[in-house]
């Protein structure tokens, strides 16, 4: 997969692209991310990129033209039409679904917003799918973008080591995750549940169904269902 990231602050990637699973992944050729800085597109000599609003208030906005100019420049190089995602809390709220979805594309371009917004005709004229990674508001895109990419590249075959280690994340069944151990088999006097010292591997899968389901009811009942017995959340 190939992913462009569109920001003003190119450098905030570098020491994250390059550790764990991410760089792994770049590293060994499944995913690609390049950074690339609207600056370079501003036209003027001070390399404005944003402006104050029309009709008054706080802040500074992102300009339409070095976004347009640098996303067309990058789709350019794209052989086929990359998705454009466009980092907002106005979004639509990121799930495991939807980092599904976008780890079967062959390319996404990211937009980071700017601290104090930006332009709304950047909103309408890029057409993008504009994504929340949830309800508060950081003061740019980037850090959305890394949640964003990190969420979809490890998801890309290869990318963990073991195939079937994402398959178990909370979420992508619908449930929680399960809880885990290791060792030692008592920490403190906590001890590991029988069950997983036991060599059973059916009684382990059906604990570990069952953990996943009371874990889901209890902190996160919204992911089972409205209809779930009350009982049943204790
Ligand atoms: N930019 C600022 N806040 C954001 C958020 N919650 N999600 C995505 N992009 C953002």
């Amino acid at each position: 997969m190939r992913i462009d990231v569109l920001t003003l602050f190119p450098e905030v990637f570098e020491p994250y692209l390059a550790s764990s699973i991410v760089g792994r992944a770049i590293e060994a050729g499944i995913a690609s991310v390049q950074c690339v800085n609207f600056r370079d597109f501003a036209l003027d000599k001070h390399h404005s990129v944003d402006d104050r609003p029309f009709g008054g208030g706080p802040g500074m906005l992102l300009m339409c033209q070095p976004v347009f100019d640098a996303l067309e420049e990058v789709e350019r190089s794209h052989d086929v039409e990359p998705v454009r995602v466009l980092l907002t809390p106005q979004g639509e709220r990121l799930t495991q679904a939807l980092v599904m979805e976008l780890a079967r594309e062959r390319g996404l371009i990211v937009i980071c917003g700017h601290y104090e917004g930006f332009d709304e005709r950047i909103r309408i004229g890029l057409g993008a799918r504009e994504i929340s990674i949830g309800d508060f508001v950081l003061s740019g895109g980037e850090p959305a973008a890394m949640v964003l990419i990190d969420s979809v590249v490890r998801l890309l075959p290869g990318a963990l080591g073991n195939e079937s280690a994402a398959e178990n994340d909370s979420f992508s069944c619908g449930l929680l995750e399960y809880p885990q151990y290791t060792r030692p088999r008592d920490f403190r006097g906590m001890t590991v549940p029988d069950v997983l010292l036991s060599g059973n591997h059916a009684a382990i899968r059906a604990w570990r169904e069952s953990q996943a389901y009371h874990r889901t009811v209890s902190r996160r009942p919204d992911l089972v269902g409205p209809d779930i017995d009350a009982e049943e959340k204790g």
